[in-house]
């Protein structure tokens, strides 16, 4: 797919080889630089962006942490992700929007640099890849997650993700798929990039945002959607030995969606594998985002 895709810089489409930036970015040197991550999804109707909207906002959020002026209104940056699909003829793909501080002025302070935004869309089907209903395997970190005392922990900045890298890298060393991140009270909070439930007695549980953990959007959909299902939930701080006797633990995101954790620290969580409560959900998740359930067809924007 890549070679062929256009990707979209400040309002210009350009060849994928030939998306290229200044080395003395200032995004690149000093993590100035913020982004999304959205799906689009092949439904009867043609392709259909998940939730649009909420990411847009949350992208328009990040960037005022960041005391960016972006010469695009939510409209346009909409607009601008509905023509990099249209152009590209694709029906499922990952959508990555970024503004950055751009060339001109090195130094820590970025202000006098223009904010640059481009959207590159690719296929991002193996995100963590898992075999059948077999959960992934986990450690938690030792790199404790960012603090809002730190760096603002809701802007969904390039900046916190050196931490989440590292957390990646410690768990792919280890031998493992992925790392759980506990904050500076020893508190779980989320995966490298996703959110995590855990499910005890038929209760669903999430940490809340207050932990540190990312507003995320599929979270919040997985909130809507055990609702919608009579699931109990509870938004509540989660200890590190909660998560070994847990009945489920899983993650959630737009890149991961959602993930079964069949091993944590080399506990078995359960039987190991995918269960009862995360299928149901990941059943009704996977009817929404292809556009089969009326109900919640409002979170879909359709391309054509
Ligand atoms: C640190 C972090 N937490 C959680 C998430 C999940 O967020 P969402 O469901 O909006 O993709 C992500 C992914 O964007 C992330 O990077």
């Amino acid at each position: 797919m890549k070679d062929k895709t256009k990707i979209w810089m400040d309002g210009k489409l350009v060849d994928w080889n030939n998306a290229k930036i200044h080395i003395l970015t200032h995004g690149l040197h000093y993590a100035t630089a913020v982004f999304e991550g959205i799906r689009c999804y092949s439904t009867k109707k043609g392709p259909a962006i998940f939730r649009l909207e909420e990411h847009i906002k949350r992208l328009v959020n990040s960037c005022k942490m960041y005391h960016m002026t972006l010469e695009y209104s939510e409209k346009e940056l909409k607009e601008s992700i509905i023509e990099t699909i249209k152009i590209n003829n694709v029906q499922d793909c990952y959508i990555r929007p970024i503004c950055y501080y751009g060339y001109g002025k090195m130094g820590v302070n970025p202000l006098p640099n223009k904010v640059s935004t481009s959207i590159a869309l690719w296929d991002w089907e193996d995100h963590i890849k898992t075999q059948g209903d077999k959960g992934m395997r986990v450690i938690v970190s030792s790199w404790i997650k960012i603090d809002s005392r730190s760096l603002p922990v809701h802007a969904k900045a390039s900046a916190n993700y050196a931490n989440s890298a590292l957390a990646r890298i410690e768990a792919l060393k280890s031998g493992v798929d992925e790392a759980i991140m506990l904050n500076m009270s020893g508190m779980v909070v989320e995966g490298t990039a996703e959110n995590i439930f855990i499910v005890k007695d038929e209760m669903l549980v999430t940490p809340p945002l207050t932990s540190g953990a990312l507003d995320g959007i599929t979270r919040s959909s997985i909130l809507s959607i055990a609702q919608h299902l009579g699931i109990n939930f509870q938004i509540c701080d989660i200890s590190r030995d909660e998560l070994y006797y847990a009945d489920e633990v899983f993650l959630t995101g737009t890149a991961a969606e959602i993930k079964s954790i069949g091993e944590i620290d080399k506990i078995t969580i359960a039987n190991g594998r995918t269960g009862k409560i995360a299928t149901k959900l990941q059943n009704l998740y996977n009817q929404i985002v292809h556009g089969n359930n009326e109900k919640f067809e409002k979170w879909l924007t359709y391309i054509h």
